[in-house]
């Protein structure tokens, strides 16, 4: 692959936006682990900054103690930074943050919905970075104003909670437009090539999910690898919303009886709303607390038939399992 001149450093032959990533992860490579509810834990973090990435912890649904037990037993297995993703509807959101400001944490991600100014400040002040995700250009650019360091620009091929519009869409809107901050690309990434053509477009690096999961380091239960190994893309599909009274965000996910299952509460809460039984924002959380329970029943319990297997399209191109290394190795083959 060969780079536009401008995206090159004249120092050597790294482009300008890879180098502008490893400067702000403080990594050796751009490339971001993404934050994978109950398998983003200390083991497969540390094992991805060891290898020179950015491990990103998952809180997911973790009390604040537990948060910080993974910061804890993440720094006694590595030095190199890491970060920690909270999700802002959490309701324990304000202990949470409190937790990676204690803990000085470099770097804290913040996804599932647009956060408040109070939690992107106090982060701010503490002198942690934060990282926030950006569905469009224009979203983009008021989470700069609003403090972002760095934006993650995820696409609808991605595994879990996704937006409606593709990577390679967002790319093209977004990346030549938002200088500001380092701009990284997740969604559908597997390969080295992809991740240096992505770099070449300007984006600071990547952030992967999927090709983690089938990592040795990784705690997912056997039956979770290897329906990742066995997938097809096409089997990773979004679910549908039913009635915009009660809105969803789709999830990627290999279809099985737990995406049944997902579809029956689904009617059955907008039943519950439509009769004033049930408001729409506990219908919300109830499908939210789903997720975590289905997810943790695939992935940790290893029922793959009742529970989540959450899954970027590239599940397709994750045939066999890998150290972390050899992946990281492969991912950054046309960059180092
Ligand atoms: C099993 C699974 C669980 C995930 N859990 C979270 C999460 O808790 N928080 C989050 O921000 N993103 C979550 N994601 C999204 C990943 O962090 C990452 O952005 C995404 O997997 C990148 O796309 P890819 O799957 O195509 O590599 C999850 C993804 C998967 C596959």
């Amino acid at each position: 692959m060969s780079f536009p001149d401008s995206s090159r450093s004249s120092r050597n032959a790294v482009p300008e936006s890879w180098q502008r990533g490893t400067r702000f992860l403080g990594t050796r490579y751009a490339i971001l682990g993404g934050a994978m509810a109950w398998l983003s834990e200390h083991n497969l973090v540390s094992a991805i900054s060891r290898a020179g990435g950015f491990g990103v912890l998952a809180s997911g649904s973790m009390p604040p103690e537990l948060l910080r037990q993974e910061i804890q037993a993440t720094r006694r297995r590595t030095t190199n930074p890491f970060g920690v993703n909270l999700i802002t509807m959490n309701p324990q959101l304000p202990e949470l943050v409190r937790v990676v400001i204690d803990e000085q944490v470099s770097h804290c991600v913040l996804a599932g919905g647009l956060p408040d100014q109070p939690t992107i400040d106090a982060l701010k002040q503490a002198g942690i970075k934060v990282i926030l995700f950006a569905p469009s250009l224009a979203l983009g650019k008021r989470l700069i104003k609003r403090g972002a360091d760095a934006l993650i620009i995820e696409g609808h091929e991605a595994g879990g909670h996704v937006g409606p519009v593709t990577t390679s869409v967002l790319v093209q809107e977004i990346l030549p437009h938002l200088t500001e901050v380092p701009v990284f690309a997740a969604g559908g990434i597997a390969n080295g090539t992809m991740v240096a053509g992505l770099v070449a477009m300007g984006a600071a690096g990547c952030q992967l999910g999927t090709r983690f999961v089938v990592a040795h380091e990784c705690i997912a239960h056997t039956n979770f690898k290897n329906a990742f190994l066995r997938a097809q893309s096409r089997d990773a599909q979004v679910t549908a919303q039913f009635d915009p009274v009660l809105p969803v965000i789709p999830v990627r996910a290999l279809v099985n009886k737990g995406t049944q299952n997902f579809n029956s509460l689904q009617l059955q809460l907008i039943q519950e709303v439509k009769a004033g039984t049930k408001d729409r924002k506990t219908a919300q959380l109830e499908l939210e607390h789903f997720w975590v329970g289905a997810l943790k029943r695939a992935a940790i319990d290893g029922d793959i038939e009742q529970g989540s297997v959450m899954a970027g399209q590239s599940v397709g191109l994750v045939n066999s399992t890998q150290s972390v290394t050899d992946i990281m190795t492969e991912l950054t083959s046309m960059l180092s």
